[in-house]
């Protein structure tokens, strides 16, 4: 089986349309199987979103109801077919209304309900603003037009500047494509969060929606083709990396390379270890913040003896 019927199939059997209608907002239940071992990052507190649509969940999202913006979105990877799907961006109507129906939906033409306002970003805060919507977990990444579709909800989007969704972060998306594509022969865990400024938050257009420092990304690929050619070999079984989103920000994290084209200058994305990954999340966040169970290194035995 080649690699992509493989992940063809795994992609047919979670879209098997099983829908247990639960809510979808506050909890992780139905949608744990985009977590290795069904183990949701911890340390981050927040919100919990089964990312539904159409009926079927496409990924997970730890949303923050205070800064309008989630803290990270987690999915599978699925080797990426045809094109970008014109953009309808949608929301979470549970987020305004606890009974509301589980699916996220296009925005309106028309005026928006002010319940709906008030959860989450819309549209309007993004419009004239000086950031760009970033994806956390990009349309890039996915094989089918559904699961694409569904990574346009505004809930899975920061406040990005252009230099770096088009930059720099654009570049680390394309690379972990190539990588995973082909090297990752099973299932690819992918976690992609923020990191919020240290003092003085910022807010989209000063009002309603956090600004984030930097932008972090993380994979997790148990089961990968062993020939790796050298320059791969320390991107197995797990990798991450940090991207500026702000070119003013110190050099510490991650540092500035001077001599990079003016519209990207100072939006550098920095590769690292997971170890090192979480190492700034611990620092920044003031808490162990785990990505990974067992930081992706639990192996099928290790399940087999936890399970007995
Ligand atoms: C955005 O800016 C343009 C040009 O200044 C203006 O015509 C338009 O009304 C603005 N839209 C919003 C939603 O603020
Ligand atoms: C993603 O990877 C696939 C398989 O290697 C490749 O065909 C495709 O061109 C890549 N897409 C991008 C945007 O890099
Ligand atoms: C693993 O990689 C090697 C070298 O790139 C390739 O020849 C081989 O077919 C790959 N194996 C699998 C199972 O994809
Ligand atoms: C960075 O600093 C320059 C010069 O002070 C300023 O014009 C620019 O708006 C700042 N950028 C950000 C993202 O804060
Ligand atoms: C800095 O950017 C230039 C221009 O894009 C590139 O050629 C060079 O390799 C980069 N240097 C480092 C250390 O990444």
């Amino acid at each position: 089986m080649s690699l992509r019927v493989a992940l063809a199939v795994v992609v047919l059997a979670f879209a098997g349309g099983w829908c247990p209608c639960l809510a979808d907002v506050g909890d992780f239940a139905p949608c744990l199987h985009v977590f290795y071992k069904s183990w949701p990052p911890k340390g981050l507190a927040g919100t919990p979103i089964c990312q539904r649509y159409d009926n079927q969940y496409h990924f997970a999202t730890l949303y923050s109801r205070p800064r309008r913006s989630p803290w990270f979105s987690a999915y599978l990877y699925s080797v990426p077919a045809g094109k970008r799907p014109s953009a309808s961006w949608k929301f979470e109507p549970q987020l305004a209304y606890p009974g509301a129906d589980g699916n996220m939906i296009p925005f309106p033409p028309g005026p928006l309900d002010q319940n709906v306002v008030e959860s989450q970003a819309v549209e309007l805060d993004y419009i004239n603003s000086t950031y760009s919507r970033g994806h956390l977990n990009p349309s890039l990444h996915h094989h089918t037009h559904e699961d694409r579709s569904a990574t346009f909800t505004l809930t899975n989007v920061v406040p990005q500047k252009a230099g770096s969704n088009d930059g720099p972060w654009e570049v680390l998306e394309q690379t972990v494509n190539k990588t995973l594509s082909a090297y990752c022969l099973g299932e690819a865990y992918i976690v992609t969060g923020i990191i919020p400024y240290l003092n003085d938050e910022r807010w989209l257009k000063n009002h309603r929606v956090a600004v984030p420092e930097y932008m972090w990304s993380a994979y997790c690929c148990p089961n990968y083709n062993n020939s790796l050619p050298e320059k791969l070999k320390d991107f197995f079984p797990t990798y991450a990396a940090i991207g500026r989103n702000d070119c003013n920000s110190t050099e510490e994290i991650v540092p500035v390379n001077k001599t990079a084209k003016k519209q990207f200058r100072g939006f550098d994305v920095r590769p690292m270890p997971l170890e090192t990954l979480e190492m700034y999340l611990k620092d920044r966040f003031n808490t162990v913040v785990s990505v990974f169970y067992e930081q992706c290194s639990g192996s099928e035995a290790n399940t087999h003896r936890l399970k007995q």
